[in-house]
This record gives C-alpha cells, structure tokens and sequence, in this order.
C-alpha cells in the first residue's frame, strides 16, 4: 500500500447497514453513511439540529469544555442564515487578485524553505507554517502574529492522549479574548474589529458573538488545511506523474483540487441533534440522541463514485461533501481551495522530486472504524526542478 493512499474503512457497514454506530462520552451517535442520507439529514435541519447546546454537535463532544456558541455553525435557520449573510462577504476575499498574490507569495516562501533545507517534517515544517501564515490574509492581520500560532504546535486545541482537552482549548480561548480587547481599543480593518462594528438585525453583535465566529474560524480552519497540505505532497511525493501532467495541463488544477479534497476528507464527520422521534437509515432515531453526518464515507459511496477509492485527478462530476452540504456548507472553502490550488500549480512549477524517507500515520478511531485521516509526521526529501 502506498503510504499517501487513504483506505475507506466505512465500506461495508456503508453497504450492508447505511449506519454505523459509536460511543461518545455517555452518548450513542449513529453515523449516517451514505451519499444520499448524509445530503438528506444535512438538509432537515428542523428534525437534525445545530443548534443544540453549544459543543454537543460535535464528535467528539465539547459541551464540558465550552460555553461559547460557534457562529454560524452553531445556529439553525432562520437567525443562521442573517450571520451567514453577514460573514460570507469577508470568507469571499480569496477570489480577488490581491488576495490570490498574498497566498502565492506565501506558497513560495514555504516552497523556498522546503528547497534550502533539502528534508524536512512537513506537517511541523511546511503545513502548519503555511496554514497559520495563510490564515493573517483570511483575517487581515501582519504576518507576524501567525508566529505565535506556530509556535503552539499541532496539538493545540487537543492533547496527545486525549481529542477534548479543557486545558488546551483555554490556550486559543484567551488568547482570542485578548485580540478582542485590542481590537476594541484600537479598531483596524481586521476579522475582530470588522465583525465588532457589525449588526444582525439593526444590533451590535455582542462580544460573546464575535468570540464565537472567532473560535469557529480558528479551530474550523486549521487541523483540516494542515490534513490537506500534507496530504497532497504526499500524493504527489508518490504519483509524479500526476504532477507532471498537471504541470502541462494547469487547466486541470481547478478540478484535481476537488477530486483530492474529495479523496482526503479532511473532516471526517459533524453531528446533529434529534429533535423528535424519527428514522434514519431505517433505524428508529429518539429525540435528544445524536447522528453525525459521515463525509469521509459519503465521499466514497460506489453508487454515486465511478471507482471512488481512486483519485481521478480529472473527474467530471463530483459532487463530494467534504465541505458540507447545504446552509452549513464550509465558509473557509474558498480559502482552502485557492490556497490548495496554488499550491499544486506551484509545486509543480518548482519541485522536480519528492521522496517520502520517513512518516508516522495519523488514524482516528470512532467507534468500530479506524480512519487513516493523515499523518502525525512525515519527513519529505524535497529537489528542484532542473533547468
Ligand atoms: C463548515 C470542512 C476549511 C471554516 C464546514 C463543514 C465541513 C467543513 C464539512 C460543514 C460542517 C457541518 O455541516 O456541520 C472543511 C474542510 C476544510 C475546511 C475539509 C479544508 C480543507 C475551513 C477553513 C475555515 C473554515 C480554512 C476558516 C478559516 C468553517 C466554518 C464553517 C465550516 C465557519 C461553518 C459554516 C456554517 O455553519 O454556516 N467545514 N473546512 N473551514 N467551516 Fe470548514
């Protein structure tokens, strides 16, 4: 097997059941499986809820360790669609040319650091860095302050031991209370002040609000690029060829960045709340138990993906949930998907070989299912392209 393959351990129980099931601190989760379901529940949210009390959606459970509500995620339609309105302008940034040349700029200084040191740990070394550097163009910030989130490590919102860690998420919890202090006594262009002179409504969103969508933006955005960085040198460390194809045919790039997002699943799954008695999967479903929705197995379903645990880097119709579905649909999706293309254009530009001399798995386990998500580590020797 290669090293950058990703097995899909969600394919029988996917065909035989359509369900899963888990245990998660004191609660069942029935993990819904297929294309179609997870599109379905995704989509009723009256009967499978976000807005639940805030961190029991999700998986692994975080209502022990915080009382913030993550905005938009967090809120169901009506009052979710009047924040959604409200942010979407700003997480649209990345299609203007100004933004584009900030992450190209950046790219290459990761690019650069990745050629002079010949070898490097890519997840530390490469995915971090660049995913903190490219989240001060998302937030408008100086580049400066992705230092500080550098240097928190991999593991910040989660200890080796333990996915929820109370102590750990106090770390970015402070830390954002801090920035919002700042922004209110000196007010720039950025994320917090933006969003601190804003209104839903004809009101001022309230402090607790904005350390909401602040949180979301954080921890939403940072494990699942970090995934997707390392993920897709590692696909290209063992597919060359691909990337010598994409090098002569850049108009695929457009295109290979789905099929990848797809194939990688950075987010594996989310979860609902039941509000009254229901089904689903033809398994009886109580109100207040939880669901979550499945993308990782979804992405895979063969009834709807010609050979789907293959990557087809110019796959014509994808409609791959790893950004979500529905009014929940990712925010930071525009973000990940221009920075993941100019990061395949720009590898293929500029690296002539990379060869995988080291790497430890990174594997979830929910339930009965063990998911190869990414790597802990993985040491890459990286070579010019000559001439
Ligand atoms: C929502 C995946 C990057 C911010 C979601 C959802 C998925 C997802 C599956 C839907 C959750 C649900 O329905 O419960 C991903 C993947 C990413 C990525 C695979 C990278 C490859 C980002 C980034 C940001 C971000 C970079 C921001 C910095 C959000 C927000 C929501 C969201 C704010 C909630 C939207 C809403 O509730 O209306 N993401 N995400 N994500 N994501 Fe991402």
């Amino acid at each position: 097997m290669k090293k950058s393959e990703l097995p899909d351990p969600f394919s029988d129980a996917r065909k035989t059941k359509g369900c899963g099931q888990m245990h998660d601190q004191g609660d069942d989760v029935t993990m819904v499986l297929g294309l179609k379901d997870v599109r379905k529940c995704a989509h009723n949210w009256k009967t499978f809820q976000s807005g639940a009390k805030p961190g029991r959606i999700v998986v692994p459970n975080e209502e022990y360790i915080r009382e913030t509500r993550q905005i938009p995620f967090e809120v169901d339609p009506p009052a979710h669609g009047d924040y959604r309105a409200l942010v979407e302008p700003w997480f649209k940034r990345p299609l203007e040319v100004a933004y584009q040349e900030k992450l190209q700029q950046l790219v290459g200084q990761s690019i650069d650091e990745a050629l002079s040191a010949g070898e490097l740990e890519v997840v530390s070394d490469f995915a971090l860095k660049l995913q903190s550097r490219a989240l001060t163009v998302l937030l408008n910030i100086p580049l400066e302050e992705s230092e500080t989130w550098i240097k928190w490590g991999t593991h910040v919102f989660r200890s080796e031991d333990s996915p929820v860690d109370g102590d750990k998420a106090k770390i970015l919890y402070d830390y954002i209370d801090a920035q919002i202090d700042q922004a209110l006594a000196s007010p720039g262009e950025d994320l917090y002040s933006v969003l601190l002179s804003s209104e839903v409504n004809g009101q001022k969103l309230t402090r607790e609000e904005v350390k909401g969508v602040m949180i979301l933006t954080f921890a939403g955005g940072r494990d699942t690029v970090i995934n997707a960085v390392t993920n897709t040198i590692a696909y290209f460390a063992e597919h060359p060829q691909s990337l010598d194809r994409l090098r002569q045919e850049p108009e695929l790039i457009t295109r290979s960045v789905e099929e990848l997002i797809r194939y990688f699943s950075p987010l594996t799954h989310m979860g609902r709340v039941v509000t009254e008695d229901t089904q689903v999967c033809e398994h009886a479903q109580k109100v207040d138990s939880r669901i979550s929705l499945v993308w990782a197995s979804a992405n895979r379903d063969e009834r709807i993906f010609e050979k789907p645990n293959e990557v087809v880097l110019d796959r014509k119709v994808n409609p791959h949930v790893a950004f979500g579905f529905s009014h929940h649909n990712c925010l930071g999706a525009t973000h990940a998907r221009t920075l993941l293309k100019i990061l395949i254009k720009t590898l293929s530009e500029r690296i002539g070989k990379m060869e995988i001399t080291d790497h430890q798995d990174n594997i979830e386990e929910w339930g009965e299912f063990k998911r190869k998500v990414g790597f802990d580590s993985l040491k890459v020797k990286f070579e010019e392209t000559k001439g």
